[in-house]
């Protein structure tokens, strides 16, 4: 393993702390078979309500033998999968086969959005519910044009995250019809912290 793949989930870990307040809301709406997209290290797991039967995990980043991801996962009292697979890819899951699917500031991160939540909707059951929390652009034109601006110097920062994106028509144009959407400004740097929590749902 290179010093690359070994720091990069522990510096996550370390980051995601700061929107652990966030997370409750979202994630306590999840129930019955969960795909969580971009599960990173397992935090959102001690949200998850008892309605939860059981949880797959999907993300790229390999978390094998990292002790605070291990014991997450053995503290949770569902039977907790983890896939190493990136979702902008065909995914190896019968259509249908989720009652919900999860993204918590993701969706910024996966380089082809439009094909992840296309496999995302094909694998939610009709009427399953897809719960997210994500940043993206602003509703303000003068920081969204900085957004644009800045964000090729970002992403190559960080290894691929965008802060410009319009979660709401990426979700509508993946096929979802959105429930709910709250957009807000979380507290953090005004460029990176324009949230959108959203239910979007699978009619048919
Ligand atoms: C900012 S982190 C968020 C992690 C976690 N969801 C959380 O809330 O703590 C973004 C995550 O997206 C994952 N990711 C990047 N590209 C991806 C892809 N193509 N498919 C699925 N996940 C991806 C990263 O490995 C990382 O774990």
């Amino acid at each position: 393993m290179g010093v690359r793949d070994w720091l990069a989930p522990r510096l996550l870990d370390w980051m995601m702390r700061s929107v652990d307040d966030l997370r409750p809301e979202t994630v306590s709406q999840a129930h019955g078979e969960v795909l969580e997209v971009g599960f990173g290290t397992a935090r959102n797991l001690p949200h998850y309500q008892p309605a939860v039967r059981s949880v797959t995990g999907l993300d790229p980043m390999p978390t094998e033998g990292l002790a605070i991801v291990e014991q997450r996962i053995a503290q949770a009292r569902f039977p907790v999968e983890r896939t190493v697979l990136r979702a902008d890819g065909e995914l190896p899951f019968d259509a249908g086969r989720f009652d919900c699917v999860l993204t918590t500031w993701t969706l910024c991160s996966i380089p082809d959005p439009l094909a992840a939540l296309s496999e995302m909707r094909r694998v939610l059951k009709p009427g399953g519910r897809y719960l997210f929390i994500e940043h993206g652009r602003s509703e303000r034109a003068r920081t969204a044009r900085w957004q644009d601006r800045l964000n090729p110097l970002w992403r190559g920062l960080t290894g691929g995250c965008n802060m410009d994106r319009r979660m709401d028509a990426l979700v509508e144009q993946g096929g979802f019809q959105l429930a709910s959407l709250d957009r807000f400004q979380a507290p953090g740097p005004s460029l990176l912290a324009c949230m959108y929590r959203g239910v979007a749902t699978r009619e048919r």
